[in-house]
This record gives structure tokens, sequence and C-alpha cells, in this order.
């Protein structure tokens, strides 16, 4: 069976994708700050009959971040790994004028230096899987200039990046950066509390876009999920 790791896995995005590749048959390791929910999430799993190992931490911790990895190797390796654990910098947004270096710091040390790190370890496991894949999880912040998302924004360009020089790099593994577009989560309320989240949709509905990454094996490059949804419409915006 592959194996993958999802941070930021208890809920949201990442918790609606854990969902759909226990149910495909994946192994998973998964992780969140707070045990407690991320052992419901996995409880949740189990009913899929396959393996899943919920390992707690931050993944600013390099000792977690190894952890991690020593789990899929338990696992017997790993062919999957989605860096989609996040921080914003600040909660709520604010404009640049008030967003704090400690909070460009940790949206930075979460967004970008510890997928940089936790990709690291993970990288030897993916190349020998032969089908291995890295999905970075951006924004559309990356690319946008929304007033207060500045911090957050140039840390998911910045992870971009990183993701653009590692498919160049790496050629024998697929890395794809995904802007999931706007879902109805924790992240987003915390984001702009009390914003009219009606016309959001939910994680679930945005799945079926990294389902069809998976399936399809596109080329490496940046994508955002209404265009996989669209079938026509699969174009790597870098390809553009
Ligand atoms: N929601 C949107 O509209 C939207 C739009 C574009 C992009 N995105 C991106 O989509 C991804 C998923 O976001 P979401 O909206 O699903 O967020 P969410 O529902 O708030 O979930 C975030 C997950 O990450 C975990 N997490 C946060 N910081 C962590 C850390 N330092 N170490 C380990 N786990 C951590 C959280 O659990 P704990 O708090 O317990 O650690 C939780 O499991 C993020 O990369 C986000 O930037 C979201």
């Amino acid at each position: 069976m592959p194996v993958g790791i999802i941070t930021g896995a208890s809920k949201g995005l990442g918790r609606a994708l854990a969902a759909a590749l226990a149910e495909r048959g994946w192994d998973l390791v998964l992780d969140a700050r707070t045990a407690s929910a991320l052992e419901e999430a996995a409880r949740d799993l189990a009913a899929h009959g396959t393996r899943v190992e919920a390992v707690a931490g931050d993944v600013t911790d390099a000792g977690h971040r190894a952890d991690l990895v020593a789990a899929a190797r338990g696992l017997g390796g790993l062919d999957l790994l989605v860096n989609n654990a996040s921080a914003l910098g600040a909660e709520p947004l604010v404009r640049l004028e008030e967003l704090t270096p400690e909070g460009l710091r940790q949206a930075l040390e979460t967004n970008v230096v510890a997928a940089l790190g936790l990709l690291q370890g993970a990288l030897p496991l993916l190349r020998a899987s032969g089908a291995g894949a890295v999905v970075d999880i951006s924004s559309d912040a990356a690319v946008e200039a929304y007033e207060t998302w500045g911090g957050y924004g140039a840390s998911k360009a910045a992870l971009d990046h990183l993701s653009a020089v590692l498919a160049v790099e790496e050629p024998g593994i697929r890395v794809w950066a995904v802007d999931p577009g706007d879902m109805r989560t924790d992240l987003y309320e915390a984001a702009v509390p009390g914003d009219d989240a009606s016309g959001r949709p939910s994680p679930g509905t945005v799945v079926p876009a990294f389902l069809r990454l998976l399936d399809e094996r596109p080329p490496s490059g940046r994508y955002s999920a209404p265009s996989l949804l669209d079938v026509a419409g699969a174009v790597s915006v870098d390809a553009r």
C-alpha cells in the first residue's frame, strides 16, 4: 500500500484529504499540534482499515519532523508528502504596517522552513519510492496582493518557489504546489473573523482535485484546485 505523510491533518483540508486517501487504501502518518483532535481524526480513519500513525507535534520542531519521517519508514517507506500545516502570522490578519517581525517569522518558520526541513528528511524515502510526490499547499495570496495577507502571502510565495526549484532538482519526483482556493475552515475564520463563510466551499469539495493529481500525475508545477476540478482545465499555472 502507498504511504503518505500529511501535516495539519486534524481538521480542515488535511483531515479531508487524509480521509480520502485512507478510503483508497493509503497508510498514513498524520500530524497536528493538538493531540486530542489528531487522535480523534485518526480514530475516524481507522474505519477504512489502513494503518494510521498519529504523531502529535509542531512542524517547526526538527525532532518532531524526524519522528514523522521515522513513522513513515516504519510503515514501509514514503510515496507522498503533503506540506499542509500553516501559520497566518497574525490572527486576525493585519496590514503590513502592523505585522510584527515575530508574526512574519512564525509564518515563514511554519510555511517555509518547516516544509523544507520535512522535505529534506523525507527525500531519501521519496526517491526510493519510484513514484514519490510532494504536495505543497499554497494559496492565491502567494500571487495576488490582498490587503492584510502580505506576510502569509509572502511565505506561500516562498513555498511556491521552493517547490519549483525542487521540481528541477528532483526530476524523479513529482512536486505540485497547489492553491486549494478559499475554504470554510478555522484558518480562514482566524484570518478574517466574522467574514461571511456561506459562499466558501468545505474542504472536502476540493479533495477530488488532489486525487486527480495522484491519479494522472501531471508534470510538476503550480496548480489550482478549481482548474483541477474542471476536467478540461488541469493546466499547470506555470505552463500558462
Ligand atoms: N482555508 C482557506 O481558505 C485556504 C485558502 C488557501 C490556502 N489554504 C491553505 O490550506 C492549508 C490547510 O488549511 P485549512 O484551512 O484546512 O486550516 P485548518 O482547518 O485551520 O487546519 C490547519 C491544520 O494544521 C494544523 N497545524 C497548524 N499549525 C501547525 C504546526 N505548526 N504544526 C503542526 N500542525 C499544525 C492544525 O492543527 P493544530 O492547530 O492542532 O496544530 C490543523 O490540523 C494551509 O496550508 C492553508 O494555508 C487555506
